[in-house]
């Protein structure tokens, strides 16, 4: 049995979780900061660094408590370590060090994006692959090809904004609020998704992905149209994402004769992106998974659980590596 105290702090969560054996979860606390950013319509790296400082330990112990675990009781501490912000990530792996070190244990640092590929296999473990994982947060949009543990193909990418991204940026000028996606997912059920016929940019071009067209347009037809509802230029722009997101990632899963599509990162606690995810498989008869919300969003069993993962083909990090914001996948070619 092997306890794992996973850090996470990449963003704007500060978050610390206790996982047995990559998939028993005895505790997962998240803090967000989203209070703290909310006035300036975007997450403040300064800001965010500073939070971690001060929530980091308090969030720890608590974590600690709920698992009713000791630190004779943890085997091994990991952290995020990229990509993310730079002064995020050094707090919450200079603490992962730390507490290695004093504890006796190992240390490992995490991609954060592998970390979201494993929130599904968290929750649950029979998933069988290859799967088709379409990862959508704030800062990027990726269809990954899960070939095995540690083993993931580059399918397609955003050329430009990820889509968690024109989420917050429509949000932002519609006025609804930081952080938008869930302003836009929770006004659009009043809306109508039809009401306007918004550009699907690259639809039918590949498995890359193209958002900041489909956010030029959304600013030009309310100015063009001030009269119109809000509701209904929310609801028409999450179809417009939610027809392009699913579309590729149905054409991906059969172009690799994928077991069944995940979802993987913030956007996917979108309900639209969810409920057009399970038709999809549901029509093509493949598996769909879909993590709960709280492990779309950044926390630290993902990062946990894929530590239990990485420490048997990787062994632990050095204790003097640090995080690199730039961090990529480690993608295959073939
Ligand atoms: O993965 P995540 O928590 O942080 C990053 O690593 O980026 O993703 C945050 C993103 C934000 O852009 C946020 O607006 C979006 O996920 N998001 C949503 C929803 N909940 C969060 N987008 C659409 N619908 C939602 N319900
Ligand atoms: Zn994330």
């Amino acid at each position: 049995m092997t306890t794992v105290l996973g850090i996470e702090t990449s963003c704007d969560e500060t978050a610390a979780a206790i996982v047995v054996d990559g998939r028993d979860v005895l505790a997962n606390v998240v803090s967000s900061q989203v209070d703290l950013h909310a006035r300036y319509g975007g997450v403040v790296p300064e800001i965010a660094g500073r939070a971690h400082e001060s929530l980091l330990m308090p969030v720890v112990a608590e974590a600690m408590v709920e698992a009713g675990v000791t630190d004779h009781d943890i085997d091994l501490v990991a952290a995020t370590h990229g990509p993310g912000l730079i002064g995020s990530l050094l707090i919450g792996v200079s603490a992962a060090k730390a507490l290695a070190l004093g504890w006796d244990v190992p240390f490992i640092g995490i991609n954060h994006h592998e970390a979201h590929l494993y929130a599904a296999l968290l929750e649950e473990p029979e998933l069988e692959f290859p799967l088709a994982v379409l990862l959508v947060s704030g800062g990027h949009t990726m269809l990954i090809e899960f070939q095995d543990h540690g083993r993931y193909r580059l399918l397609g990418a955003t050329v430009d904004d990820a889509a968690g991204e024109a989420f917050d940026k429509v949000a932002r000028y519609l006025g609804l609020g930081y952080p938008g996606g869930p302003q836009i997912d929770r006004i659009s059920q009043q809306g109508d998704p039809q009401a306007i016929n918004f550009t699907r940019p690259m639809r039918n071009d590949g498995l890359d992905f193209s958002f900041s067209g489909l956010k030029t347009a959304v600013v030009n037809y309310v100015r063009q149209h001030p009269e119109v509802e809000t509701a209904d230029v929310a609801a028409s722009f999450q179809a417009a994402v939610v027809d392009v997101l699913t579309h590729k990632a149905r054409q991906a899963a059969q172009q690799i004769g994928a077991s069944g599509i995940c979802l993987a990162g913030g956007v996917a606690a979108n309900s639209e992106l969810r409920e057009k995810t399970l038709d999809i498989c549901v029509e093509d008869g493949i598996q769909g998974f879909l993590p709960s919300r709280a492990m779309c969003t950044d926390n630290a069993a993902m990062v946990a659980a894929t530590a239990w993962w990485r420490i048997r083909s990787e062994g632990p990090s050095s204790l003097d590596s640090g995080a690199d914001p730039n961090l990529r996948l480690p993608f295959i070619d073939t």
